[in-house]
């Protein structure tokens, strides 16, 4: 296999610029199609892939994405590390929108998704207490701090189903758990990265306070995209500099995830 991109980010469409050099690639996967076209191309030194996981046109709602695929086809274009930009909403006061939370749990409340590749020949039970790699949380953090970011080392991110927002009442109760942000993309995107043993960080944007935290309206989708939109280029220029500090040679226990396990199927 030619190696197109050792890592990539799968974001929103904001993310195209990033890349110098840029190739557009079809890949097809066993799982069909991913979101769109991949564009590979460098940044800096890296070879970088960009994967717009609602696709070019914003047309694959939350739980529609292609997980299966697309954390498939990145790694058949030798993808290694993942670095996974994302809306969320805080279920904490003092948490506000323009806050960077990179969380170290999930709690997945998901429930339509396919989320193994090891569904078939045999039982494949990896490792998830703690989803994210950590030396990819360790640069995101450390990133975002010098780039005058507040940011949250830490942290559990909700995944719902959606496309639907939370009643306030869902909400509060995810806030007396004692989680710290909710979203709808970040599952199963995370354990079908650790499937494939791959690294995967989560860097999540606030955008708003989720239904729960504060009287009012609850939350708007219009709310969500203008507040996503007008911090892309902070969000970009972040991505960008964690790229340049990821480490060439993975030392976390990412690339061991699969060791001592009788896969079923050849991963790619
Ligand atoms: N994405 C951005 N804000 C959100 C919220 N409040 N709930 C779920 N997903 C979100």
């Amino acid at each position: 296999m030619v190696t197109r991109a050792d890592i990539a980010v799968i974001g929103g469409s904001g993310f195209y610029s990033l890349l110098d050099e840029v190739e557009e690639i079809e890949q097809p996967t066993p799982y069909g199609p991913p979101s769109d076209v991949i564009s590979v191309g460098r940044l800096g030194s890296r070879r970088v892939a960009f994967l717009p996981r609602h696709g070019r046109d914003h047309r694959l709602p939350p739980h529609r994405i292609p997980y299966r695929a697309n954390l498939w086809a990145l790694r058949a274009l030798g993808v290694r590390q993942i670095i996974a930009p994302n809306a969320v909403g805080s279920l904490r006061p003092e948490l506000g929108p323009g806050t960077l939370v990179v969380p170290d749990q999930l709690v997945d409340r998901t429930t339509s998704r396919v989320q193994t590749y090891y569904d078939t020949g045999g039982a494949v039970h990896v490792s998830f207490s703690d989803p994210y790699c950590p030396s990819g949380r360790e640069t995101a953090v450390h990133t975002a701090r010098e780039a005058g970011w507040q940011t949250v080392d830490g942290g559990t991110l909700v995944v719902i189903e959606g496309p639907r927002f939370s009643t306030r009442a869902e909400s509060r109760w995810f806030t007396a758990n004692g989680w710290t942000i909710v979203g709808m993309t970040g599952h199963p995107e995370a354990v079908l990265a650790r499937e494939l043993a791959l690294c995967y960080t989560s860097l999540c944007l606030v955008t708003d306070h989720d239904a729960g935290v504060e009287a009012g309206d609850g939350v708007t989708h219009e709310e969500v995209l203008a507040f996503f939109a007008s911090n892309i280029t902070r969000m970009r220029s972040l991505v960008t500099q964690a790229i340049e500090s990821l480490p060439e040679t993975r030392t976390c226990p990412c690339p061991t995830a699969l060791d001592g396990l009788k896969l079923p199927i050849t991963l790619p």
